[in-house]
């Protein structure tokens, strides 16, 4: 057990994405991204596989600590 996450480390993470799928893949055009996009890594964002900020509510339910990797250009 994870005493932070009060639950077992070997729990899933996703349980809401696409539930069906054996395996969740996204791909992103890097020139559809304009100057950043943050993607989700808590997988409870309503606008997967963005993050929408839903890793705050989970944080706070869970002692988890997730948040976005921010993908972005460097500054030319
Ligand atoms: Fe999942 Fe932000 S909503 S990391």
């Amino acid at each position: 057990y994870c005493p932070a996450a009060r639950k077992p480390n070997n729990s899933r993470c996703n349980n809401k994405v696409r539930m069906h799928e054996a395996k969740v893949v996204d791909m992103v055009d890097v020139e559809d991204i304009a100057e950043k996009a943050a993607f989700c890594r808590c997988w409870k964002s309503k606008n997967w596989p963005y993050c929408d900020g839903s890793h705050g509510e989970h944080n706070k339910i869970t002692g988890d600590n997730a948040g976005p990797v921010v993908v972005k250009r460097k500054a030319t």
